[in-house]
């Protein structure tokens, strides 16, 4: 049987935005610039006037020192946006274009 479960938003992205005091092994990725993408991404969103695209602050995601992390629903794709640039490339290529970037994305390893 396969459950048919209906999709709400056409993209969701999960952004990390955990910190941690200097010093931790772990490192976060409030540590490597996360709040200032999060707040460029939710500012650039708001501009795309897209209410199909949602955007949601997490916790860790357990792969902190590949941070800033983010996963982008439906596909579970995660990405290591580094700049203001990588932000505009996801949107525009992912959101907008619908062809995810290569270039920016990990495959998480436990
Ligand atoms: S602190 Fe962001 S993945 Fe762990």
């Amino acid at each position: 049987m396969t459950l048919e479960i209906p999709q709400v938003y056409r993209y969701h992205v999960f952004t990390c935005l955990q910190s941690r005091p200097e010093g931790h092994p772990h490192g976060s990725c409030a540590q490597r610039g996360a709040n200032s993408l999060y707040d460029y991404l939710a500012n650039s969103l708001e501009k795309l006037g897209n209410p199909d695209i949602a955007k949601t602050v997490t916790g860790c995601l357990g792969f902190c020192l590949a941070g800033p992390v983010m996963v982008v629903y439906p596909e579970g794709i995660w990405y290591v946006p580094r700049t203001r640039e990588d932000i505009d490339e996801i949107i525009q290529s992912h959101f907008v274009d619908n062809t995810p970037v290569e270039r920016l994305i990990i495959v998480p390893r436990s």
